[in-house]
């Protein structure tokens, strides 16, 4: 069985950095790895061994069992059509300038294109774990919600009215420009656009049933992943972190990132000489008292969830080689086990 671990959280919190790191362990833990990237840093990707930045996995050149592929998103609605709809309806679809209208304006659609990708490499036996570092267009939790919002789409209420319950014929498709709502519209449009937007409507109808079923079995795989959410200690990710509580989504561990040394709360012994010292006791008290929010931060997060906090040191250089993120989770206590994989 492939295990699924799925990092997510707020925007710039480190998500694609600890995807990474977590990536690395599992792999030198002896499982065949593929780390399932977003948008990584040109270091970081060379560090994952992507030489290219393609969306087929890539092995490390130093780090056997490890690969690592981007989860592409460009291309995302056009690979769902010719997914879910016979080619040349999906060719048609793809034409249309409605097609691209959609697209721009669903950004669900590109999560669940990721989702979807990430279904096809969990499901193609060659992995014992995939970690999935989470688009961020879907914003940490509308990754989850994705598939749901693809289906009401697809198959929404008002496409059910205007196509019918069931797909309509041709002939059904003509008899649409006889309701009067479209018969207004037609009137205040052109004919040509309405001609087009039945057309259009009928064939996105197409990949109802092939969304559906792919969309359900996306939702097996959220619900078996390993959910690590990461945030730093500061509000507005801490508020991202705490609504996967609110939306009954356990995430096996919470990452609080980037957290200050602890020592650096603890008290010491002013710098007497003159005003350098003045600014450097300034300074310290400052830093001091960054260090105890953070404490203060993960002490109410940990009191309002009952998930375990792991804390990720600040590191003066950014982690973009395989050292620097190993060193990362070294003393998080964000081990293998931690996570609920299961020994090798
Ligand atoms: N513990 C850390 N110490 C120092 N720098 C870090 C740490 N974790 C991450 N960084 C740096 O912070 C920046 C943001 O990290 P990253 O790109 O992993 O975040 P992200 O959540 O994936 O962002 P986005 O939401 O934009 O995808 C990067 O420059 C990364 O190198
Ligand atoms: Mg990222």
């Amino acid at each position: 069985m492939t295990q699924a671990v799925l990092v997510t959280g707020g925007g710039g919190v480190g998500k694609t950095t600890i995807a990474a790191a977590i990536g690395i362990a599992a792999a030198e833990s002896g499982r065949r790895t593929l780390v399932l990237t977003v948008d990584p840093a040109k270091r970081l990707a060379t560090a994952l061994g992507l030489a290219e930045l393609g969306n087929h996995p890539e092995p490390n050149p130093d780090l056997e069992l490890l690969s690592a592929a981007m989860l592409d998103s460009a291309a995302s609605w056009d690979a769902i059509a010719y997914r879910h709809a016979p080619p040349e309806v999906a060719d048609r679809l793809v034409t249309n300038p409605l097609f691209e209208a959609v697209a721009s304006r669903f950004p669900s659609g590109q999560a669940y294109a990721a989702a979807e990708e990430m279904a096809v490499h969990l499901e193609s036996g060659e992995w014992d774990v995939v970690v999935v570092d989470t688009p961020p267009a879907s914003g940490g939790i509308e990754f989850f919600s994705a598939p749901a919002r693809m289906q009401e789409l697809v198959g929404g209420r008002l496409l059910r009215w205007l196509t019918g319950a069931r797909l309509p014929g041709r002939r059904g498709l003509f008899n649409l420009a006889a309701r009067p709502a479209l018969r207004l519209a037609d009137a205040l449009l052109g004919g040509p656009l309405l001609e087009q937007v039945a057309e259009f409507l009928f064939d996105l109808r197409t990949t109802y049933d092939g969304i559906t079923a792919k969309a359900a079995a996306i939702e097996a795989h959220f619900a078996a992943a390993i959910d690590v959410v990461v945030t730093t200690a500061d509000p507005g990710p801490v508020r991202e972190a705490l609504r996967f509580h609110a939306a009954g989504i356990e995430p096996e561990v919470v990452v609080f990132n980037r957290a200050l040394p602890t020592s650096w709360a603890e008290p010491v012994e002013p710098l007497d000489n003159g005003r350098a010292g003045a600014r450097l006791n300034h300074n310290l008290d400052r830093w001091a008292s960054e260090v105890r929010r953070q404490q203060d931060a993960r002490a109410d997060f940990g009191g309002r969830v009952g998930t375990p906090v792991h804390t990720i040191p600040w590191l003066a250089d950014p982690p973009v080689n395989l050292d620097g993120l190993r060193a990362l989770l070294e003393g998080s206590g964000l081990s293998m086990a931690a996570l609920g994989l299961a020994d090798a």
